[in-house]
C-alpha cells in the first residue's frame, strides 16, 4: 500500500518552517534580493529553531531528521526565499560527505562545529573548467609525510566568503580519472585558503556565491574524509542525498509562483471579467498546480528511499530534473499570467522567474539528471546502498 500521510512530527516541521518563512522571510525577501544582502539575523535566527543542520545526527548535536522532513522544511523555506532557503541549507550539502565517509573523530569535530554555534561549511567540487564533468577537476592534494598539501581553485561555491570549513574534492592520483579524487576537510583559517570572488547574480540574491582558492594548505592526514581516491563516488553518494532536498526547493518556488498566478488571476478583470475566467488562463493555471503535485510526489518519493535505506539515484535524478524543470516553467507562467506587470521588479513574480533559473543548474544541471536517469534504466549497475536515515 502506498501511504502518502505524513506522520505528526512531519506535520509539525513542516509548519512550523512554512511559519518562519512567512514571518522571518518572506517579509524581508524582496529587498535582500534587490542589495543582495546576506541573510546573518535569519542564519542565526533558524539555526536557533532548529531548521538547520537537520540531517546531523543526535550524537552530533543535530537533530537527525529524516530525509522526507528534510525535503519538507526545504519546500517551506524556498517558498519564503529560495536564495535565503539555499544559505540555510549549503551546511546539509557541506556536512553530507562526513555522514556518508568521515571518521568518528572528524564527524564530531566538524559537525558539532556546527551545531555547537550557527556557524556555517560549504562544498567545494566545481571548478571553473570542471562543472558537470567532476573527474576534469584540477585541483591536487599531495601526501607530504602526515600531511597533505592542496592546491587549486573552487567556483560557485555557497556560503563560501562565511564558511568555517570547507569539504574539498581534490585529486590525489592525476591519472586515475575518477578513481584518483579524494575528499578532504579543510578549515577556513589554515594558511593559504583565500576567499577570491563573490558573484554577482541573476537571481537567488541573498545567497552567497564565491571562489574559494588553496595555495599550498596543509592539512593533517586524519581530514582526509574515507579511503583515498574514494572522493567521486562520496560526491556522487552525497548528491544522491541532497537532491531531494533541492527538489524540494524548486517546489517550495513552484508553489509560490503559482499562488500569485491564481490569486492575481481572480483579481485582474479584462474583457469584463476576472481573467481567470478564460480558459486560456484556466489552464494554465491547472499545468502549473499539477506540475508542482507531481514534482511534489516525485520530491518525498526521493527522500522517502533514502529513509528506507534504499539506494534512490534513479529517484533523486527524476525530482531533480522535474522539479527544477516544472519550476522554472511555472514561474514563466507566472510571469505570463500577470501580462506586463510580470516584468516589473515592483510585482513579485518577476524574482521568482529569476530565482528559479538556479534550480536547472546546481547540484547537477537538468541536463545531467537525465544522463543519470538515461543511464539508470538504460544499463543499470549495482551500487551499494546508503546507510538508512541519518547515516
Ligand atoms: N553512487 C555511488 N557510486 C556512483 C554513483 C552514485 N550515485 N554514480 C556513479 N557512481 C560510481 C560508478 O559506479 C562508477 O564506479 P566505478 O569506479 O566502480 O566504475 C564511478 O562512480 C564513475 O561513475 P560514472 O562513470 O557514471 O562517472 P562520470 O564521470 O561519467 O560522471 C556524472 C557521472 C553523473 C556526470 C557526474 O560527474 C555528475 O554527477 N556530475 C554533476 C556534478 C554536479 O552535480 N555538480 C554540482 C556541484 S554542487 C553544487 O552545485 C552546489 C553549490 O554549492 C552551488
Amino acid at each position: 500500500m502506498v501511504d502518502f500521510t505524513l506522520t505528526d512530527e512531519q506535520k509539525d516541521l513542516r509548519e512550523l518552517a512554512h511559519d518562519f518563512a512567512e514571518k522571518d522571510i518572506r517579509k524581508v525577501a524582496w529587498e535582500y534580493d534587490k542589495d543582495s544582502t546576506w541573510p546573518d539575523d535569519i542564519i542565526k535566527k533558524a539555526w536557533e529553531v532548529g531548521l538547520m543542520n537537520t540531517h546531523v545526527p543526535e550524537e552530533y548535536g543535530g537533530p537527525g531528521l529524516d530525509y522526507l522532513s528534510g525535503a519538507l522544511i526545504e519546500e517551506e523555506l524556498s517558498w519564503g526565499c529560495s536564495g535565503i532557503a539555499t544559505s540555510l541549507g549549503a551546511n546539509g550539502l557541506a556536512g553530507a560527505p562526513l555522514l556518508v565517509a568521515a571518521s568518528e573523530e572528524t564527524k564530531q569535530k566538524y559537525l558539532g562545529m556546527l551545531t555547537e554555534e550557527p556557524k556555517l561549511a560549504s562544498f567545494c567540487l566545481t571548478e571553473p573548467d570542471a562543472g558537470s564533468d567532476v573527474s576534469g577537476m584540477r585541483t591536487n592534494a599531495v601526501k607530504k609525510g602526515d600531511k597533505y598539501v592542496i592546491n587549486g581553485s573552487k567556483c560557485f561555491i555557497t556560503n563560501g566568503s562565511y564558511a568555517d570549513w570547507y569539504t574539498v574534492y581534490a585529486k590525489t592520483d592525476k591519472d586515475a580519472g575518477h578513481r584518483g579524487i579524494s575528499c578532504f576537510v579543510v578549515d577556513r583559517e589554515l594558511d593559504g585558503v583565500t576567499v577570491d570572488k563573490k558573484e554577482d547574480k541573476l537571481g537567488q540574491r541573498a545567497s552567497n556565491t564565491a571562489t574559494i582558492s588553496f595555495n599550498d594548505v596543509e592539512i593533517p592526514e586524519a581530514n582526509l574524509v574515507g579511503e583515498e581516491n574514494k572522493g567521486f563516488k562520496i560526491a556522487m553518494m552525497t548528491l544522491d542525498r541532497t537532491r531531494p532536498g533541492v527538489a524540494g526547493m524548486a517546489t517550495g518556488i513552484a508553489q509560490a509562483a503559482f499562488e500569485f498566478a491564481r490569486d492575481y488571476s481572480k483579481e485582474r478583470v479584462q474583457f469584463g471579467v476576472p481573467i481567470a475566467m478564460h480558459q486560456a488562463i484556466q489552464f494554465m493555471i491547472a499545468d502549473m498546480a499539477t506540475k508542482i503535485e507531481a514534482s511534489r510526489l516525485l520530491t518525498w518519493q526521493s527522500a522517502a528511499l533514502l529513509d528506507q535505506g534504499k539506494r534512490n539515484t534513479l529517484a533523486s535524478s527524476h525530482a531533480k530534473r522535474f522539479a527544477a524543470d516544472s519550476c522554472m516553467e511555472i514561474a514563466t507562467d507566472a510571469g505570463q499570467v500577470y501580462g506586463g506587470y510580470g516584468f516589473i521588479k515592483e510585482y513579485p513574480v518577476e524574482k521568482l522567474m529569476r530565482d528559479a533559473k538556479i534550480m536547472q543548474l546546481y547540484e547537477g544541471t537538468s541536463q545531467i539528471q537525465r544522463l543519470v536517469i538515461a543511464r539508470e534504466v538504460l544499463m543499470p549497475r549495482q551500487v551499494e546502498a546508503p546507510e538508512p536515515a541519518t547515516a
